[in-house]
């Protein structure tokens, strides 16, 4: 059968509005089905709301508004952010949608039928604050963790599924299929979850205690609780049993999870799905959490980032790269705003910004903005051919494998080796000599075929940006956004009218997002060395003066971040001796991107201990509205430890 995607997120609660917890697993299964979609397969992409439930009434109750009127308002919410992140869904699934109550309906119809489902008495420790019985366990000092109260032991009558008949199908299947559950940690947690007997999963609650649910086919008394209803919706949401997509996607069915919700996910859905006569799902892709300060995001200590604040104060790409960039998979990750502004100006703006801006200058100045003809590519040129088609295999077995964050960093290492390659050849200097002409033309055509792969393998998570750099380079993304053209060298045609872009990502300045969603800019001086870079005062100096000020040109061989300093970089510089410098370039520089670059310092200033470094030198940037450039020197002849006079 012809590989296709079936790509679903969690359903959300509508108890509160979307953060960047649920922004997260939609972009990650949003960039898995663009780039599936650039490998030419079909896909169907589903995301939604779960409304049904206690804590859903709960929410309403506190806002005061009937139920349906407060889970229409925050699925619309919902709704309304994915657009703004980019998330190109094909459904978009609500639980209280009526194809899907009648699904859920006949779904638990037919395993009742079958006898898997009964009927017992269940005495248990009740949370009249929850709503929910609780294990012993669970229980913290005996009362619930959530209301510090103690739980009463109640009677109840209630439907119960009988999942431990499944068990031993369960374990088989997870050690027979090793990529079930990944990364592995999850896929270990549940078989170790398993090696203790499975209770059986009540499904159902009193209609007399809780009326907003689906009633159960067999039962008006009752009404189906959370997980029945909850995860049918990857079944309903293709139209199931009856609509074709059904039977074109079920087979490739990838759940994307964090890890809060991986028992539902791991074993009572794989279950449910056997009980049914299906297939289970082919993959579940669990992630960690998103914390803040090492804490989890919650209404209640009021740190909750919406991605909406985000898109409005980076924009849409930069906002699904960070998110994307700054995650390894199945980890947990602590968000900051300082590292999303020093991904923002480093990666985005100096090394994928610059190195756009750069080709496309030169290819305006010195071949009439025209692709110009591709030669045997030698040199340098020669090895970023080389990286660039190491990467797209490289590239495409990591996105493969939900490592984009591993993936991104090798494109950014190749991007990182095209920005060397223009300071090494520099095309600026071949372009007086008409000898070079052929030089020229071989390196600027190496760094636009670079630029072009590169785009095609980022597409899915900065499309926009994609777009704008295919279309400068004369393509129609219509047809050349696919990954088949990725893998081929030499596709752009010599001759095609390329289009100057305006910079990609501006640099952002020291900005705050609040929890309110105000941005509230407070811009700083950005200091280039130990000192502030002080604004020009227009005095005049005289001539010994400056005479005592001793530049020289340094090579950067080594540069690190300093702990618990986020503006300051460590930078080992040759100068012809070897020193350090500590420069306040941390939110616009990476160091892996420094490293080979001459660049100008002062020599002579005092030595001065910064967080614990000694820096012995400033190294000078120049700054314009843009943010900051490195004063690199791109004749490549002259010696580190030169003297400027
Ligand atoms: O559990 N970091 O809904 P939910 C990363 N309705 N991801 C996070 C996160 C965080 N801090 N917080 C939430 C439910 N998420 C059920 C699911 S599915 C059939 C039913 C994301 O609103 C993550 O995807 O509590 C997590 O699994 C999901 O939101 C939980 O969303």
């Amino acid at each position: 059968m012809k590989e296709r995607l079936y790509i679903t997120t969690p359903i959300y609660y509508v108890n509160a509005p979307p953060h960047i917890g649920h922004a997260y697993s939609t972009l990650v299964a949003d960039v898995q089905n663009r780039f599936r979609k650039l490998k030419g397969q079909e896909t169907f992409f589903l995301t939604g709301t779960d409304e049904h439930g206690d804590k859903i009434v709960q929410a309403a109750k506190k806002r005061g508004v009937a139920p349906r009127e407060y889970v229409n308002e925050i699925s619309a919410e919902f709704r309304a952010t994915w657009p703004l992140l980019g998330i190109e869904y094909d459904r978009f699934i609500r639980t209280t949608d009526q194809d899907h109550m009648a699904t859920v309906r006949a779904v638990l119809g037919k395993i009742y039928k079958n006898g898997e489902i009964i009927f017992r008495e269940y005495e248990g420790l009740y949370c009249l604050g929850c709503e929910r019985f609780y294990m012993e366990r669970e229980l913290v000092d005996g009362k619930c963790p959530d209301h510090g109260t103690e739980p009463v032991k109640t009677k109840e009558e209630n439907y119960f599924f009988l999942m431990s008949r499944y068990q031993d199908w369960l374990v088989d299947h997870i050690r027979k299929n090793p990529d079930f559950i990944t990364p592995e940690r999850y896929r270990n947690e549940i078989l170790s979850f398993l090696r203790e007997p499975l209770e059986d999963l009540c499904i159902s609650r009193p209609a007399s205690r809780l009326t907003w649910g689906i009633p159960l086919p067999f039962d008006k008394k009752f009404v189906t609780y959370v997980w029945f209803d909850a995860l049918i919706n990857y079944l309903s949401g293709l139209g199931y049993p009856s609509d074709e997509n059904f039977s074109k996607f079920w087979p490739f069915a990838e759940h994307v999870i964090a890890k809060d919700i991986l028992k539902p996910h791991a074993i009572y859905w794989p279950i449910m799905l056997n009980a049914m006569g299906l297939p289970p799902f082919r993959h579940l892709h669990v992630h960690g959490y998103w914390q803040i300060k090492e804490q989890k995001m919650s209404k209640s200590l009021g740190n909750v980032i919406r991605p909406k604040d985000l898109v409005a104060a980076f924009g849409m790409d930069a906002t699904r790269y960070c998110l994307i960039r700054e995650m390894a998979f199945g980890l947990d990750a602590s968000f900051s705003e300082d590292a999303i502004r020093t991904r923002i100006n480093a990666d985005l703006a100096n090394d994928l910004g610059n190195l756009v801006s750069r080709s496309l200058t030169m290819i305006s100045k010195y071949n009439d903005g025209r692709v110009p003809r591709p030669s045997v590519a030698s040199g340098a040129g020669s090895q970023l051919k080389k990286a660039v088609l190491e990467l797209v295999p490289q590239f495409e077995a990591d996105v493969d494998a939900f490592e984009i964050h591993k993936a991104l960093k090798k494109a950014w290492e190749t991007m990182n080796i095209a920005n060397k390659v223009i300071d090494t050849t520099a095309p600026w200097e071949l372009a007086k000599d008409p000898l070079q002409r052929e030089g020229l033309e071989d390196v600027l055509y190496t760094l636009l075929e670079s630029i072009r792969i590169i785009s095609i393998l980022i597409y899915p998570v900065i499309p926009a940006s994609a777009v704008k750099i295919q279309t400068a380079l004369g393509l129609d993304p219509k047809t050349s956004l696919r990954l088949n053209q990725a893998r081929k060298w030499g596709m752009l045609q010599p001759g095609t009218k390329t289009v100057r872009i305006p910079s990609l990502f501006p640099r952002i300045d020291a900005k705050k997002i609040d929890a309110t969603g105000k941005d509230t800019e407070r811009r700083r001086t950005v200091s280039s060395g130990p000192q502030n870079l002080e604004e020009n005062t227009g005095d005049q100096i005289d001539i010994d003066l400056f005479k005592k000020v001793e530049l020289k040109i340094a090579e950067i061989t080594g540069a690190e971040n300093i702990p618990k300093a986020d503006r300051l970089l460590k930078l080992t510089v040759r100068c012809p001796e070897e020193r350090t410098i500590v420069a306040g370039i941390a939110e616009h520089f990476r160091p892996e991107g420094l490293i080979g670059r001459k660049v100008i310092i002062v020599a002579n200033l005092k030595p001065t201990k910064l967080k614990g470094v000694t820096s012995e030198g400033m190294l000078l940037v120049a700054k314009d509205e843009k943010g900051l450039h490195l004063t690199a020197i791109s004749d490549q002849d002259v010696t580190p430890g030169a003297k400027i006079s």
